[in-house]
């Protein structure tokens, strides 16, 4: 089995992953110890690590965890999007942007057997391909190959069209990607994946179901709501133009 490390584990979603691929995650690293609960919660036993990387002595880390010489290991690092993110105006200066060359420091001193990095397509255009460029480097020095890409997540079973950058990296020969479904009847709908919880009103939040909760709605958004099509529609469906922006009714008549 695979031992893995997950750096930047944030409150765990990529912990999460990994275990149901059967990955065996001891230990997760970030330096917002607020998310200790909620990773552990979800992930125990993996341990939560409240350190920044920069103070994560790699050697002594691996010995803490029990990971011996002939273990296969794993490194993840999601580290920030902020910095390569087309929505952050500070971008070029956001000092976030070098965390995965910290991150390849560690790889420097005790290269795993396999790295997975996931960030925004951003990392591998205008705005990181610098750093990008700089990370691989490195990890061809490790005697890494690497395989890289963007990936869409409605294409493995997510119902949301979103795309991330992946790289997957071995220092046993080649890897690949996998490979994306691409046939519409795989791909998972909304509907299908909140089907089974029972309808509920707004403002309600049964007791049975974590997170089934339903916004309390003021009138008004009843009466928006109550005029919008049940395929969605368009602007030019709603037949109450009281409760279209007046900017939008003018639209109307164009
Ligand atoms: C994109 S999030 C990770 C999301 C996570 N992979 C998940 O699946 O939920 C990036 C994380 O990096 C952490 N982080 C930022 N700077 C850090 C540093 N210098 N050392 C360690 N963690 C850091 C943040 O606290 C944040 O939780």
């Amino acid at each position: 089995m695979i031992k893995a490390i997950d750096f930047f584990c944030g409150a765990g979603g990529l912990t999460r992953g990994l275990l149901n691929a059967g990955i065996s995650v001891l230990a997760g690293v970030d330096n917002d110890e607020r998310l200790q609960q909620t990773y552990t919660h979800n992930n125990a036993p993996s341990r939560f690590i409240a350190s920044d990387i920069n103070d994560i002595e790699i050697a002594m880390l691996r010995e803490e965890l029990g990971i011996l010489r002939q273990d296969l290991t794993l490194y993840a690092a999601c580290t920030p999007c902020q910095p390569f993110s087309t929505l952050n105006r500070q971008k070029g200066k956001d000092k976030r942007k070098i965390l995965l060359l910290d991150f390849a420091k560690i790889v420097e001193k005790c290269p795993p057997d396999f790295i997975l990095v996931e960030n925004v397509p951003g990392l591998n255009n205008a705005y990181g391909r610098e750093i990008y460029k700089e990370f691989l480097s490195v990890l061809r020095r490790c005697g890494f190959s690497e395989a890289a890409g963007l990936l869409d997540a409605k294409s493995f079973g997510v119902p949301q069209t979103r795309k991330r950058f992946i790289l997957l990296a071995s220092r046993h020969g080649t890897i690949s990607l996998p490979i994306p479904q691409t046939y519409a009847n795989q791909m998972s709908t909304v509907r299908a994946c909140i089907e089974k919880y029972p309808a509920i009103a707004d403002g309600e939040a049964p007791k049975a179901h974590p997170n089934h909760v339903a916004r309390k709605l003021q009138p008004h958004h009843k009466r928006i709501v109550a005029a919008i099509p049940k395929n969605g529609g368009s602007r030019r469906d709603v037949a109450d133009t009281s409760i279209l922006l007046p900017c939008l009714s003018i639209c109307l008549y164009f």
